[in-house]
């Protein structure tokens, strides 16, 4: 296991490149399942749980290759088996969107259920709910979960709990069902929206994603085909949100500013300056100017983000004046906030909102990854603690941000990645973060 190793007080500068989503990758990769034909999918993030669905689809019998950094080829058409019980379904919980292309492709699946929960319960009831209505029959035998169905027709859905997930993972068992399937109340996120680009572009008939109605018209199969996958917001706004704590002025490139809406909008509300261009944004702040504090509080999209919630929540530590974050989407998305403590932050959690008294500053220590999100945030407070800050359990953090160390030391700070000596040995824990 390694650590990140942080000497804190650098400011950021420069300009930062940012990587294809993860939340569309690991969702386009399952979805590549159902496409007879080979897909060249570029800005494909080089993260942990990308690396895990290839090594899945392969197991299923897939082609799978690299044809240059962030570009992968793939063809599913010698995948004959509904079945995926790679030791990765248990580690990674976009693994069940095999459920939904397998089940597609094949009118069956069967597929474990994704593993233990890291921030409350993660139910999946919305996703059973979509194949059922589908005309999947469903048992769920030691912790596997079996789909068959005569054929898929499609129907009318309506989500009780948004959520991205069953969103689109009914989006993937509908694309080559018979008639036309509406799914009402679905998630609105660009990643769903790319998925289903993803799926149009391979011929596909899938209008709406994006709203709360969209409505899939089946197609008999789907052809091979390019396609780029999204920035990744989230990954973009741990950026921004770093910059604004360390002080200096960063470009944040390759970027769709639209999703950064809600994120910038938070930032200038308390003081920072973002700066909009075509496909970039400059994030300054002078760090000699105190940050304000402010509320906040967590939704599906276009809402502020529950991915960026522990990111902000450092930050605003450090603002003067009493901030308060409520977590609207998960249930217990706060464990984090323990570890900031060692840092020296001044925050209470009762239930789903964390009460944030600013100090004056972080002073480092030993902290750990609760999660992907979790550790990014833990990253950002080192980055301006005084002194030495290391942040374990980073296997966490490496699931989800391409490079990190490297676009940090690019933008000036001083991080490593070294051995950690005292890291309990690898699969003794896991969590399904994503
Ligand atoms: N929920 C249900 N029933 C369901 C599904 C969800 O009650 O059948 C509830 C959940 O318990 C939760 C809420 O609905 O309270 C939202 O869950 P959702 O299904 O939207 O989450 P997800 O699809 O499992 C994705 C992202 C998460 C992100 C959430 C919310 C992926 C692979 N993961 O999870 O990303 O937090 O949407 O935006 O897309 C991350 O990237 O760090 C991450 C955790």
């Amino acid at each position: 296991m390694e650590k990140y190793v942080i000497s804190g007080g650098k400011t950021l500068n420069g300009d930062v490149f940012i990587s294809g989503g993860k939340n569309a990758a690991v969702a386009i990769i399952p979805a590549t399942v159902m496409v007879r034909g080979t897909c060249v999918i570029e800005n494909m993030p080089n993260i942990t749980d990308v690396r895990l669905l290839l090594s899945m689809l392969k197991d299923m019998g897939a082609d799978v290759e690299f044809l240059a950094p962030g570009i992968v080829r793939v063809n599913c058409s010698n995948i004959n088996s509904f079945v995926s019980d790679h030791e990765g379904v248990r580690k990674i919980r976009a693994s069940y969107y095999f459920m939904g292309s397998l089940l597609g492709r094949f009118s069956a699946a069967r597929v474990g259920l994704p593993g233990g929960c890291d921030f409350g319960v993660r139910p999946i009831d919305q996703h059973m709910k979509g194949f059922e209505a589908l005309g999947a029959e469903i048992s769920i035998e030691h912790g596997i979960v079996n789909m068959k169905a005569e054929k898929l027709v499609g129907t009318s859905i309506y989500l009780d709990t948004r959520s991205v997930g069953a969103t689109i993972n009914i989006v993937l068992a509908a694309t080559l069902a018979e008639g036309t399937t509406v799914i009402e109340n679905a998630c609105r996120e660009p990643h769903i929206v790319d998925t289903a680009n993803f799926l149009n572009t391979m011929g596909a008939d899938i209008k709406g994603a994006g709203t709360d109605v969209i409505k899939i018209k089946g197609v008999k199969s789907l052809h091979g085909g390019k396609y780029s996958i999204i920035p990744d917001q989230i990954e973009a706004g741990t950026y921004m949100v770093a910059a604004a704590a360390t002080g200096g002025k960063v470009a944040v490139r390759n970027i769709i500013p639209k999703h950064m809406e809600t994120v910038s909008a938070k930032l200038t509300e308390i003081g920072v300056t973002v700066e909009e261009f075509d496909d970039y944004i400059v994030v300054s702040r002078d760090p000699a100017k105190k940050l304000m504090k402010t509320k906040i509080k967590t939704m599906p999209y276009p809402g502020f983000p529950t991915d960026m919630q522990p990111q902000l929540s450092a930050l605003l530590c450090l603002a003067e004046g009493t901030s308060i974050v409520t977590e609207g989407v998960w249930d217990n998305r706060f464990r984090y906030i323990e570890e900031l403590r060692k840092l020296g932050a001044k925050a209470d959690v009762d239930g789903k909102i964390c009460v944030i008294e600013g100090v004056d500053r972080f002073l480092g220590a030993k902290v750990h990854a609760c999660d992907l999100r979790a550790g990014a945030a833990m990253v950002i407070a080192g980055l301006c603690a005084e002194g030495i800050t290391e942040v374990s359990d980073i296997k966490y953090v490496e699931r989800g941000y391409e490079n990190f160390v490297e676009k940090l030391r690019k933008l000036g700070a001083n991080i490593s990645k070294e051995k950690d000596d005292e890291a309990e040995p690898e699969d003794s824990k896991f969590c399904d973060v994503g």
